[in-house]
């Protein structure tokens, strides 16, 4: 590790990546003008604001704000061609419970990745609600063929933890007869709850019960969009582990059912200050100051896993270096993200000369002194290449990434960002 490598000053993140698509989503089958502004242009993003001018939305963007012109509930026409969501497992999961209540039918895909993840996870619950969604190839993945009907309200107990899920069972709720309720063991991201209620949906929590009262009309409306955790985990982690470091990231979204690696890098011994807390659209919002610090080992598991499971390969790099033992287990999803995560993050950290072990749900690292350079392997996942460059800065020799350009699925600009902290 060497003391030029430290990340020093201020940076602001792009904005929060699920909640962008939710604006795009919403904002899409609300009557009025919904403008997002501090947007997430990525390519997953982008996915999404596809998938809905191909159904006649008109959405401009100009910098990182989009406007979108609502065609209101029933107002979205059937697309020319089968609807592409790209590298995006959100759009994919969360649209196809809107098309479920459309009165056309629809062909829903993605690319090589999205072809291999699970669907029957929000199949299942969109047919109990009457639904006809079929895969095409019948192997549980898209392509989706989504035949539009009418839907019945459902009372549903979540099997996985997964706010797409739960977001694309909220939405056909939307088009449903009688009310929806959707039940989690732990609640997952909730950015869909907290802003069908901003747009003015009847919805409400109970525990870790949701309730969608179908029937109002949903009103576009101006929302800012929080800087992304999830992105600034990668600057987070990078300070903590670079000697040195000292960074303050602007105006992160802190919902409390994202903030997981927070709340474990303070167990771990980390040196991070939340300043300026405050609300934005429902969504509370801070700046994090992070400094330098010995980290110690710790046990990740159970509830905290849906706050924290995109930023897990992160965490499996710091804690790499980290004194002690960390287990992190719970986190079997990991295996059906934009890639096996298990795998990458475990085949990675040790040709870096890491001690990982990869286990049927998590990982179990024994803290090392330093990393080596290797070659990575992403699978064009982006969170991977992320992770493996923050290693890098830890590592004593080259490290090589076999993609780099997967970064632009959720943070375009990042090897600028990272560039830009290291050269105060
Ligand atoms: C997301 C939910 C999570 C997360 C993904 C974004 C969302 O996925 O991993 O990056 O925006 O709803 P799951 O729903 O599969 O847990």
């Amino acid at each position: 590790m060497h003391e030029n490598h430290a990340l020093r000053g201020q940076i602001t993140v792009p904005g929060d990546k699920s909640i962008s698509h939710r604006a795009v989503m919403l904002g899409s089958i609300s009557e009025g003008t919904t403008v997002a502004k501090g947007f997430l242009l990525s390519d997953d993003c982008l996915s999404t604001i596809r998938c809905f001018r191909d159904m006649g939305v008109d959405i401009k963007t100009d910098g990182n704000t989009v406007t979108i012109q609502g065609v209101g509930l029933k107002g979205l026409v059937k697309p020319a061609n089968e609807l592409y969501t790209g590298n995006s497992g959100t759009t994919t999961r969360i649209i196809s419970g809107i098309l479920a209540g459309q009165d056309f039918d629809t062909v829903l895909n993605g690319d090589e990745s999205i072809q291999k993840r699970p669907m029957k996870r929000v199949m299942e619950p969109l047919s109990q609600m009457g639904a006809d969604i079929v895969s095409v190839r019948d192997n549980g993945c898209a392509p989706l063929s989504i035949k539009g009907c009418s839907l019945h309200g459902i009372d549903y107990h979540m099997k996985v933890a997964s706010a797409q899920v739960k977001s694309a069972i909220l939405l056909a709720g939307l088009y449903a007869k009688g009310d929806t309720t959707v039940t989690e063991d732990v609640v997952s991201r909730n950015h869909t709850e907290l802003m069908l209620k901003g747009f003015g949906a009847d919805i409400e929590t109970d525990g870790t019960s949701v309730i969608l009262h179908p029937g109002k009309k949903l009103k576009g409306r101006e929302i800012t969009v929080p800087g992304d955790i999830s992105s600034a985990a990668y600057f987070i982690g990078a300070a903590l582990i670079t000697p040195g470091s000292d960074i303050i990231i602007k105006n992160v979204g802190i919902n409390p059912t994202r903030d997981g690696i927070i709340r474990t890098f303070l167990s771990m011994g980390a040196d991070i200050a939340l300043i300026n807390e405050t609300e934005q659209a429902g969504e509370r919002v801070a700046d994090i100051r992070v400094r330098y610090s010995k980290l110690s080992g710790t046990v990740i598991e159970g509830s905290i896993i849906p706050a924290l499971i995109d930023e897990i390969p992160l965490i499996a790099v710091a804690a790499s270096l980290s004194e002690g033992r960390t287990i992190i287990k719970d986190a079997a999803e990991l295996r059906v993200k934009e890639s096996d995560r298990i795998e990458l993050v475990s085949e990675g950290l040790k040709s870096m000369g890491a001690d990982i072990e990869p286990t049927d749900d998590g990982f179990i690292i024994n803290g090392v002194e330093r990393l080596h350079g290797a070659d990575i392997r992403t699978q064009k996942d982006h969170r991977i290449a992320m992770s493996f460059s923050v290693a890098a800065i830890a590592s004593d020799g080259p490290v090589v990434i076999d993609d780099t350009e997967c970064v632009n699925i959720s943070y375009p600009g990042f090897f600028c960002d990272l560039k830009k902290l290291q050269s105060k």
